[in-house]
């Protein structure tokens, strides 16, 4: 008898657990609040900062800066969805480069691009499962006025416009600048991805662009008319062109990417330690799946929207502008506000079907716990307000 109520109340609870959940019901008092400032919020956000780079296939790596909303979705199956705000500040580092963000300095502040993102992520403590379900961002550079009116002798480099055949001209100089110096290995332009200018003591244009590698060796250069097809940027050049009367003078300096294949068997070094500079996450493990038999790995879980200065809006739109909408970030799965079931099963090993339930980003409006946390930059000039 001792063994056959539980046994009854067992079988009780799989057969209407089973009969009355073809549509799961979102219980929303399992959305809580939590405090920007907790240490495994804030581990969750450095797991979901670094996904989100590496989901990324353009610009430069971004860093966090704070945690400026948080909120835990309990889930029926084990786990919990977050909903983090965050906000970020772009790095000198290349997405393409792999590397993470704790390990890639941040702009100085006079050339600083700052922003927020939104991500949703999953996390599944005792099955070591951490899964950035999807994310968006908005960044603008730092505002030129204000940089002005608090350093007035601070550099100003004004970003020029990558078609200004100047900029192209800084690149080409310094890409041959740089192949004239390598000893073998030959490379060339893929794109200018950053251009500003400044007057030093004459004009100057300062350049970043993607290299690719040349299918030519140094002593076939001007024999060689080979062409690769493929154009797989290797590399990141900075490099800057100044004029003085007839002179010129080149700089170059060039970061190459390190190879992307992981070695296999080897876990992701990036994914799986906490970040540096926050507290640990003691539990969690990178553990997602392989990507080949993830078609959806391929997909890109979001975007980085880059918006001009804010200086630059036009004024009708700054005036319309409330602290929100200066970095506007559309994350929505889903507007039923009773949420959306999405299947996540290919992320556990077992063949039975499990779904997250999604629910609408929360709003930020009246958040009860001490958010935003503390930053990185306090800077007013580079924290969305
Ligand atoms: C992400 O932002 C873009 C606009 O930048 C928007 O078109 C897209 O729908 C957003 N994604 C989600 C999931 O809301
Ligand atoms: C954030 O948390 C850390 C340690 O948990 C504490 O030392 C620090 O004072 C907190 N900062 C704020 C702004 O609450």
């Amino acid at each position: 008898m001792g063994l056959l109520l539980p046994l009854a109340l067992c079988a009780l609870a799989t057969c209407c657990g089973a009969t009355s959940m073809p549509q799961p019901v979102p219980k929303p008092s399992l959305l809580l609040p939590r405090g920007c400032n907790d240490s495994d919020v804030l581990g969750f956000a450095g797991f979901a900062l670094e996904n989100i780079n590496k989901d990324r296939k353009e610009g430069y790596v971004l860093s966090l800066n704070r945690v400026s909303d948080a909120w835990q979705y309990r889930q029926d199956v084990p786990g919990s969805l977050f909903y983090l705000t965050l906000d970020v500040l772009e790095t000198h580092c290349h997405v393409l480069s792999k590397k993470s963000w704790m390990d890639c300095e941040v702009r100085d502040l006079h050339e600083s691009v700052y922003g927020r993102c939104k991500a949703m992520f999953y996390v599944n403590k005792p099955r070591r499962i951490l899964y950035l379900v999807a994310y968006n961002c908005t960044v603008r550079p730092v505002s030129r006025r204000k940089i002005h009116n608090t350093c007035p002798d601070c550099p100003s480099p004004s970003s020029a416009d990558l078609s200004d055949p100047r900029v192209l001209e800084a690149a080409t100089e310094s890409l041959a600048k740089y192949n004239k110096k390598s000893t073998s290995k030959q490379y060339s332009l893929v794109k200018v991805i950053r251009a500003s200018s400044q007057w030093v003591f004459g004009p100057g244009t300062f350049v970043e662009y993607l290299v690719k590698e040349s299918p030519c060796t140094k002593s076939q250069t001007s024999s060689c008319s080979l062409q690769l097809s493929d154009s797989v940027p290797v590399g990141l050049c900075r490099g800057s062109l100044n004029q003085r009367d007839e002179d010129k003078f080149i700089s170059v300096a060039c970061d190459f990417f390190e190879s992307q294949a992981p070695a296999p068997g080897e876990a992701n070094p990036a994914a799986t330690q906490g970040p540096a500079n926050l507290p640990k996450v003691e539990e969690p493990q990178w553990k997602g799946p392989a990507p080949s038999n993830v078609p959806s790995e391929a997909v890109p879980k979001g975007s980085v929207q880059y918006l001009p200065d804010l200086d630059d809006e036009k004024p009708g739109d700054s005036q319309a502008m409330g602290p929100h909408e200066a970095f506007p970030v559309q994350l929505d799965l889903t507007t039923n506000p009773q949420g959306e079931a999405l299947d996540i099963s290919f992320l556990f090993l077992g063949p039975k079907e499990k779904k997250l339930l999604v629910l609408p980003f929360p709003k930020t409006l009246k958040h009860p716990v001490e958010c935003p946390g503390p930053a990185q930059n306090t800077s007013p000039l580079v924290t969305p307000p």
